[in-house]
């Protein structure tokens, strides 16, 4: 791999983009964030708080802003939100400015990681979340797959063997 690429994790909620995004960090010596995270830093308040008083929109602002600054930096991982797909400025900013892992999965595995989980707000809604992951899963899959450089699957294998995956494919 080139000296200090950065490495974007992309995928829907649940594919465990944090969690392996650690473990990629530890395992090259990089410094590892997550776009939810910062959005918190900088508000102060949580992603569920952003929701319920700016709305989608003004967390997709957010978001868009997080990531601008972050794919300027050099040497990191970055697990990016599932949504931050969605913009296209955040694809091509991602595509431009570092490697892009698709991190994919079941919607079974996506609904055991996020079951009990009160941090994602569009799980929180009167729909089924099964529904709720199925269509965002066919508006956003194509998004994930034009963006990435790489597809990885999480479904079965632990979050360090999936890194260790990534590390050899880079
Ligand atoms: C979202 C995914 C979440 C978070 C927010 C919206 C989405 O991040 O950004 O709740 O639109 O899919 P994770 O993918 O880390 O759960």
């Amino acid at each position: 791999m080139a000296e200090k690429r950065n490495i974007f994790l992309v995928g829907p909620m649940g594919a465990g983009k944090s969690t392996i995004g650690r473990h990629l960090a530890q395992q090259l010596h990089m410094e590892f964030f997550d776009s939810d995270t910062v959005i918190e830093e900088r508000t102060g308040a949580d992603i569920s708080w952003v929701f319920d008083v700016e709305g989608e929109d003004g967390f997709r602002v957010r978001e868009e802003k997080v990531i601008n600054d972050l794919t300027q930096e050099q040497g990191i991982v970055l697990a990016t939100g599932g949504g931050s797909v969605k913009s296209k400025e955040n694809r091509n900013r991602l595509s431009a400015r570092g490697i892009v892992v698709y991190l994919e999965t079941t919607i079974e595995k996506q609904l055991a990681r996020t079951q009990r989980d009160k941090k994602r707000p569009l799980l929180q809604t009167p729909e089924e979340p099964r529904d709720v992951l199925e269509a965002l899963a066919e508006e956003r899959n194509p998004l994930y797959e034009e963006v990435a450089d790489y597809v990885v699957r999480t479904d079965d294998q632990s979050a360090k063997v999936v890194a260790n995956q990534i590390i050899k494919m880079l």
